[in-house]
């Protein structure tokens, strides 16, 4: 196992924990939680404006004087055509035809990229850390970035990834698992067959980068964490885990799903924004996908969706809900997130502290 030291001085928290960012069911109160229970809570920014992200780092602050997380989508913008946008409602006119509604008169995606204005909007907040998906920022606003004092991580899918993130001026990994919640980082090789697991990418990262990389993907109970650990990871990045907590903002579709995760499998998937990201497979997943060749690209495909979702809740449904989940998802439990960020990794030290304690002796006899 490495020391986790360089990790905590840097990032200035207590506890080898970070909370994923999670754009949509983040709040506040649980990056307050985490903060102040010694990990690094995290916030995902990537459908919030400027001025939003401004104004949510000083509410951040009125709830704790500890270092927190803010997270962007820095994706390379890409059109969809006019065409590729009718081509997906096309495909989706059953359903809007079924549900009795209009289809969308497409309005700006939200997922917007990181641009300057974002850029000038981290400046004026300086979280911690400023973590990134889907890649890192062009070179001049990574600068400014850094240039604030914030530390830079991003997310690696494979080896190659983690790489270049080092290359291109990441202060930590996110080695981040197939088996994760939510949209895959995936940023060199798009093929999501050539992604890998939680369990193979640890290692391969920690040995193939200088600095210290963070495990994310099925990380929910401790005997998870305790694994990752002796994967060599310098702390870890739960997400589903976190997801029964009170503190989280969850549509009643999916709280109900991670209830009952044991009979609901996840699957990666396009379908609700153009992008693969693992999620409970519902109707959508099913009839369209997984991995649909009509969606635009991404954030394109999640206009057209997001419509029928809201339609279906209204009805009591998560048919057409994206529902982000790890593999793991049955082994989340209802907890305060304070709770759950000490006990994680509490429990994990344990856990290897006593498998230590119980290993025969070299050269001894089973
Ligand atoms: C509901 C949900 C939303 C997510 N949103 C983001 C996000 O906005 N930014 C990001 O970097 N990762 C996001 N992720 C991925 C997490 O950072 C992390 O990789 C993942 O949760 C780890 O796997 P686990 O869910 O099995 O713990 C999200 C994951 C979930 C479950």
């Amino acid at each position: 196992m490495r020391s986790t030291k360089k990790l905590l001085n840097m990032l200035e928290i207590d506890i080898p924990i970070v909370q994923a960012p999670m754009a949509g069911a983040s709040s506040v109160e649980l990056v307050a939680a985490v903060s102040n229970a010694g990990g690094l809570g995290s916030y995902g920014c990537s459908r919030l404006s400027p001025a939003e992200v401004i104004d949510l780092a000083a509410n951040i602050r009125a709830h704790t004087n500890r270092s927190f997380n803010l997270n962007f989508f820095c994706h390379a913008p890409v059109l969809a055509t006019a065409e590729a946008q009718a081509a997906w409602r096309a495909r989706l006119s059953p359903y809007y035809a079924e549900l009795g509604i209009a289809s969308d008169g497409a309005p700006a995606p939200a997922r917007a990229p990181f641009d300057e204005a974002m850029c000038d909007a981290v400046v004026a907040a300086a979280p911690k850390l400023a973590s990134f998906h889907f890649g890192v920022p062009a070179e001049r606003l990574l600068a400014r970035v850094k240039g604030a004092g914030c530390v830079v991580a991003s997310s690696a899918t494979t080896v190659a990834e983690a790489r270049r993130l080092v290359d291109l001026g990441c202060d930590i990994v996110v080695a981040q698992g197939l088996e994760a919640g939510g949209h895959r980082g995936m940023f060199l090789d798009m093929d999501i067959g050539a992604q890998v697991g939680t369990f193979a990418l640890v290692p391969q990262v920690v040995d193939a980068v200088n600095v210290p990389v963070i495990a994310a993907g099925a990380i929910s109970d401790a005997r998870g964490a305790a694994a990752a650990f002796a994967l060599g990871a310098d702390a870890i990045q739960p997400g589903t885990a976190y997801l029964l907590c009170p503190e989280i903002k969850l549509g009643a579709s999916h709280r109900a799903a991670l209830a009952s995760a044991r009979e609901h499998v996840t699957m990666l998937t396009n379908v609700f924004t153009g992008r693969p990201a693992r999620a409970f497979v519902n109707r959508l997943v099913r009839e369209v996908g997984p991995m649909s060749d009509v969606a635009p690209a991404f954030p394109f495909a999640a206009n057209a969706v997001a419509v029928l979702a809201r339609a279906g809740e209204t009805r009591g449904s998560g048919d057409f809900t994206s529902m982000w989940a790890g593999q793991a998802a049955a082994l989340a439990r209802e907890m305060g997130a304070g709770e759950l960020t000490r006990g994680l990794v509490a429990d994990a030290f344990a856990r290897l502290g006593k498998l230590a304690a119980g290993a025969p002796a070299a050269g001894a006899k089973r």
